[in-house]
């Protein structure tokens, strides 16, 4: 039989794993499975066999033979948590930041997600499009290979399906693995009292979004000048009535109340997690909710770094994502979201690889299927430029290590059509 595509002398084959594992947690965290010397068969857009080249028989035959000597392969990224459907980016918000203005003083004034609301109301859908569609293809050059994307730059009923209809195409439209978010509660808008728009999120925009099929999950952002956990519980809990699974934006600027209240909700993920205490800590402890950690915003908006460290000493487990977005993270980097995790937050490559691959495949519900090299896994993986390690990717920091992308057992070109 003839294969689809062979990658041979691979130098390491990361994330080896003879079954689908749920999570990593605690201590087993620093356990990151690599084959040396390994060869990988696809077939059929997934992962057929792999093992060491010794071990190749002579007798395989493909359609396209890769030699990948010197170089890892590794299994997709999978990001967790991005807003990568926007308008407009906002430079200006970052020159006011870097003059001293914080975060909250910017969303009090007007700015920060009511300025991308002003922005994605008077794009169509097909532009919304056209602008989001580059940034997918961006990530997926940097060894991205699902992805869960976000509502909440709508803020009225049509906006929010409008977003979500366009992250929905964005699947159909790229390789990437896709799953979507509602966050109609991500901030209240101008003209609305904030009882009202809960109401508007509550009666309109989940039966429709519902209706549609166009999201998995629901969230809030749960934070002091936003939403209260209250708030939170009464929106999530209209979600979940529609099948939505809660994931919630937790302790970005405070101990908001968050995590007690995703916890509580059952959220598969609680996301941010700069502000957390031991609380906090012993709450997640009793739970299935997944710690996810953003380095990304915390270096954008100089916050305090969430405490991986003392998160995964205390045997759970943690999650890393970019929450790729216009005002706090303009970056779908994954390899930097693991120098970041590695540098600020005194995480371990290994650590911070099983954040970013099998443990945010458990938020997303992909365990069985992607985020390891896995028999009968879809074939979503990258082959690295010649590198030394697997330190070596958040060691070189900014410097995208990705040389050849395949997403469902198929090369990407490497310059695509954008
Ligand atoms: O995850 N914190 C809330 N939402 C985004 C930022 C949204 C924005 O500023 O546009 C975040 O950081
Ligand atoms: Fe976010």
């Amino acid at each position: 039989m003839v294969y689809d595509i062979l990658i041979t002398h691979i130098k390491g084959l990361v994330q080896v794993r003879n079954q689908s594992l749920h999570k990593v947690a605690g201590k087993e965290m620093a356990n990151l499975p690599i084959l040396e010397d390994a060869f990988l068969i696809i077939s059929q857009g997934l992962i057929h066999s792999f093992g060491l080249m010794k071990e190749l028989p002579s007798s395989v035959n493909a359609h396209t033979t890769i030699d990948a000597t010197g170089r890892f392969v590794f299994p997709s990224f999978v990001d967790s948590h991005t807003h990568l459907v926007y308008a407009a980016p906002r430079e200006e918000e970052f020159v006011m930041k870097i003059k001293g203005a914080t975060y909250e003083e910017i969303a009090a004034r007007g700015g920060g997600i009511l300025n991308s609301a002003k922005k994605l109301q008077t794009l169509s859908e097909e532009e919304l499009l056209d602008v989001s569609l580059p940034r997918a293809w961006e990530i997926i050059h940097m060894g991205t290979g699902a992805v869960e994307i976000k509502s909440g730059y709508g803020l009225t009923t049509k906006d929010e399906l409008k977003m979500l209809r366009v992250a929905r195409r964005i699947g159909i439209e790229t390789p990437l693995t896709l799953k979507t978010t509602f966050l109609g509660a991500h901030a209240v808008p101008k003209n609305k009292s904030k009882d009202q728009y809960i109401s508007e999120v509550i009666h309109e925009m989940i039966p429709a979004v519902a209706e549609e099929k166009l999201a998995d999950y629901i969230d809030v952002f749960c934070e002091t000048g936003f939403f209260t956990p209250a708030e939170t519980e009464l929106i999530v809990e209209a979600g979940k009535e529609f099948g939505l699974i809660p994931r919630i934006h937790a302790n970005q600027l405070s101990r908001s109340g968050g995590v007690q209240v995703g916890v509580k909700t059952g959220a598969i993920s609680v996301d941010h997690l700069e502000n957390l205490g031991d609380e906090e800590i012993d709450i997640l402890k009793e739970s299935e909710t997944m710690p996810t950690s953003l380095p990304g915003a915390a270096f954008f908006l100089n916050l305090p770094f969430t405490p991986a460290r003392k998160i995964i000493d205390a045997g759970l487990p943690l999650a890393i994502a970019s929450d790729y977005n216009p005002g706090s993270a303009p970056s779908g980097n994954m390899p930097l979201m693991l120098s970041l995790a590695c540098i600020k937050m005194r995480i371990t490559p290994e650590e911070a690889i099983n954040a970013a691959t099998i443990n945010t495949c458990y938020t997303l519900g992909l365990s069985q299927t992607h985020g390891s090299v896995t028999e009968g896994k879809v074939a979503n993986l990258f082959i690295t430029n010649p590198i030394s390690s697997v330190a070596s990717i958040p060691y070189s920091f900014g410097i995208n290590p990705v040389s050849r992308v395949i997403l469902n057992g198929k090369l990407i070109p490497t310059k695509s059509a954008w």
